[in-house]
């Protein structure tokens, strides 16, 4: 069984997936810790509502990206995590967390990497008009969705497809995929 930490900054969407797939006996693993960069994101909610342990910081109240990020890994060090899972976690990470991590930290993004990194990656596919739309999941390093591609799943986006279609698409197949790809990964290494 692998522990490992969520970090989210909104919904949780993708905690609920995980946390179930966990709970159904499919994924062998143990959210140890959710690390949460908004005060009102209800994700925490849903952290404690399973009994899991939450680290909500406000990152204006540290001086440096390191310096939130060196008692974050204090955190995760201490219950023992091994795996960091970042899931719709707004943040560039900085070395003290890839340091801590390497190799051991992955992200979801909502888009086929390479194309359309940061926020509004649906919204920025729609606006060049991609025909082909989907998810990714990637080794997270100093770049804003960088790092090299462990999964990818697509779909095509149909005549008249609406953001909020597409948005919900995106949702189910990343409430799919990531559980799956944690699992591989996590049996792997
Ligand atoms: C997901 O679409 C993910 O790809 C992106 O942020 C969103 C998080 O959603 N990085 P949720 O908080 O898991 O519902």
């Amino acid at each position: 069984m692998r522990k490992i930490a969520v970090f989210a900054s909104g919904t949780g969407t993708n905690f609920d997936a995980i946390q179930a797939s966990i709970e159904k006996g499919q994924l062998d693993a143990s959210i140890e810790l959710v690390v949460v960069d908004k005060l009102d994101a209800k994700v925490i909610e849903k952290a404690k509502a399973k009994q899991i342990d939450t680290f909500v910081f406000n990152p204006k109240e540290y001086a440096s990206k390191n310096d939130y990020e060196r008692v974050i890994v204090e955190e995760c060090k201490r219950r023992g995590v091994e795996w960091i899972v970042l899931a719709g976690y707004m943040r560039i990470l900085a070395d003290a967390l890839l340091e801590a991590y390497p190799n051991h930290i992955v992200n979801i993004h909502p888009s086929l990497l390479p194309a359309f990194k940061g926020k509004d990656a649906i919204g920025q596919a729609f606006n060049y008009g991609v025909k082909i739309m989907g998810v990714s999941i990637h080794y997270v390093n100093a770049e804003m969705d960088g790092g090299k591609i462990i999964a990818q799943r697509c779909f095509d986006v149909v005549d008249g497809m609406t953001h909020d279609e597409a948005e919900a698409k995106i949702h189910a197949i990343e409430h799919q995929l990531y559980p799956e790809t944690l699992k591989k990964l996590l049996e792997e290494k």
